[in-house]
């Protein structure tokens, strides 16, 4: 037997298209297109790519996206002020700034500045707070994209025991709360966890946060659980996640691949995080196909 294996590439484009056709009926409304501004500072090879990547997907969404690239040295204050600029701006709906940043830039400063209607990252303390309250707000963009996943592949969320290995602010927090949001007993698991192996084979569902390739091997899975990749590591050997693919797939009910799974749903909800900015900020009544 083998895992059913999650297609995130055409799930995500799945999102796209659906943002798309609302970011049309937007453009009709409004007379101007949603706004996007990606905001990276310094040259992180990395945070280039995912910053072009963003910008491009926003465009072919048909927003209007602003990149932004602010030099490595740049001071909080110089940041805050292009942050207060665009909060400022009616044209733009929506605003992230890549992280990691380089020091002196601290991320709690950033979060802090960013107008919570417009902050599509969903990281800003309101918004956390808001989620953990269950009142709507941006929620963060991966742990979104893993619930999607989890539905559109049938998984059953409801009483079954989901183990978030992370616990950063970017995923496995927020993923945490939409875990509980749907009725999973959720458990966080990070790297002072005891006897890690032991508790992710008590998994249903299984999610993999933590930045260390391959660390979650097969014999750490729980014959038929839902696993899902959030890890994207650079090694010598290319692209893997935190899950041990070739091992788990043998194991799991259903598994995401490293790339092509959780990483499409990123851009993807950062996409529909920006349009329902757009629709709060301006009180259109944009629906959702099928509501
Ligand atoms: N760095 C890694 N993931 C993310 C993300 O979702 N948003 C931002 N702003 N930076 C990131």
């Amino acid at each position: 037997m083998g895992a059913q294996i999650i297609d995130g590439k055409a799930a995500g484009a799945e999102v796209r298209a659906l943002v798309g056709e609302r970011a049309a009926a937007f453009s009709e409304a409004a007379g101007r297109k949603p706004g996007l501004v990606g905001i990276q500072v310094g040259e992180d090879p990395a945070s280039e790519i995912y910053q072009r990547m963003k910008a491009e997907a926003a465009e072919a969404a048909g927003m209007r996206s602003e990149r932004v690239v602010l030099p490595a040295g740049t001071s909080q204050q110089e940041l805050n002020a292009r942050i207060a600029a665009y909060n400022a701006d009616d044209a733009v709906d929506g605003m992230l700034v890549q992280l990691p940043v380089p020091a002196p830039l601290t991320e709690p400063e950033i979060a802090n500045a960013i107008d919570p209607v417009k902050d599509v990252d969903g990281f800003s303390p309101g918004n956390l707070g808001r989620l953990m309250r269950g009142e709507p707000a941006p929620v963060p963009c991966t742990p979104s994209g893993v619930m999607w996943l989890l539905e559109k592949s049938g998984v059953e969320i409801e009483g079954a025991h989901a183990v978030v290995v992370g616990r950063s602010l970017i995923v496995g927090k927020p993923q945490a709360m939409l875990l509980l949001a749907a009725n999973a007993t959720t458990t966080v698991a990070h790297s002072r966890t005891k006897d890690l192996p032991a508790l992710c084979r008590e998994a249903d569902i299984l999610i993999a946060a933590v930045g260390r390739p391959e660390m979650i091997r097969g014999d750490w899975i729980k014959p038929g659980a839902a696993v899902i990749d959030v890890g994207i590591n650079r090694t010598d050997d290319g692209l893997v996640g935190d899950v041990a693919f070739e091992e788990a797939v043998e194991v799991a009910g259903h598994i995401t691949p490293v790339p092509g799974g959780v990483g499409p749903m990123t851009i993807a909800f950062l996409l529909a995080n920006t349009l329902d900015a757009a629709v709060r900020r301006t009180g259109l009544g944009i629906p959702m196909k099928g509501d």
